[in-house]
């Protein structure tokens, strides 16, 4: 498995090693296109921090990535107020903004209704650009994880239509040197055998429909949150072929999942923040850097029922 080394690691797609970074073989590597990824910021709980987010808001102003993606969890309780605020808070952010839902956001188990809601008051609940020769798309996966078994059938058309248009998106970004899929949930924690119902994509059959087709569409990475501390392994497909998984820390209360620890740093535990993601194109060589927020809740919450 795929590990991540720390608050500063090199990872050169295709393979499944990260290599500690070193200042002489980053030269060599050219400029890199700066992205940000934040998540699960939860306006509504406590542990959100107006004040924090405002220094995070001007950090990545001075630091002026090329674009920043929230992967979702943008409220907490109660949708319209809590995105309106998310909003207002994040208007001073000088670069463009892609967002998609969590749970917290169409809630545990999304529908037509919810959906309206979402893209009455945030946009689409998807993306797709080409950002040099860089693609970046970003699904809505909250229809995925947690299920009605009643209107499985009927769910199950959405989940189809979404992953036909992410094989569609991929597939028009095949000319690119690199396509980064971005979605709330792992799709998986350690296994696709693994029976955790509360962080991952809960069914092993939608788990390898989502691998499937990120795999036919030759995704490079896949980038998600959910889980509130940063950790990364592979997805693996049953032809061999894997796809590096990352997940990034919450910028709201910490959480920590026994069987994943040893995939975080320290710092990365106990401490709120976002990713800093450096993509080197010539090399194909990603880099991340994880951002602490200055104060964070030190309570470490075990998010399991
Ligand atoms: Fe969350």
């Amino acid at each position: 498995m795929f590990k991540l080394l720390g608050s500063s690691a090199l990872f050169f797609l295709g393979c499944q090693k990260a290599i500690p970074l070193q200042e002489k073989r980053k030269s060599s590597l050219g400029p890199p296109i700066l992205f940000a990824q934040i998540s699960d910021t939860h306006f509504g709980y406590p542990d959100t921090s107006e004040e924090e987010l405002l220094k995070l808001i001007a950090q990545i102003n001075k630091i002026k990535p090329s674009f920043v993606i929230h992967t979702g969890d943008i409220a907490h309780f109660d949708y319209v107020p809590e995105w309106e605020k998310f909003r207002e808070v994040f208007q001073s952010l000088q670069v463009p903004l892609y967002t998609i839902p969590g749970n917290h956001d169409t809630g545990s188990f999304p529908n037509i209704k919810s959906l309206a809601l979402w893209q009455k008051h945030m946009g689409e609940e998807k993306f797709s650009f080409i950002f040099s020769d860089l693609a970046i798309i970003g699904i809505d996966l909250t229809p995925f994880w947690q299920f009605d078994w009643e209107k499985y059938d009927e769910q199950q058309i959405v989940r189809r239509k979404t992953l036909a248009w992410l094989l569609q998106e991929l597939k028009k970004a095949d000319k690119c040197k690199a396509r980064f899929v971005f979605g709330h949930f792992p799709i998986y924690l350690t296994s696709l055998e693994d029976r955790d119902y509360s962080c991952a994509i809960n069914e092993r059959k939608l788990r390898i429909e989502i691998i499937d087709t990120l795999i036919k569409g030759n995704c490079d990475a896949y980038f998600c949150g959910h889980t509130h501390f940063g950790w990364g392994n592979s997805l693996k497909h049953s032809n061999g072929k894997t796809i590096p998984q990352f997940a990034t820390t919450a910028l709201s209360y910490p959480c920590l999942i026994n069987e994943l620890e040893e995939h975080s740093s320290l710092k990365e535990k106990n401490h709120l923040g976002w990713n800093l993601w450096k993509y080197y194109s010539e090399k194909r060589v990603l880099e991340y850097d994880f951002m602490a927020l200055e104060k964070s809740p030190k309570t470490i919450i075990f998010p399991r029922d």
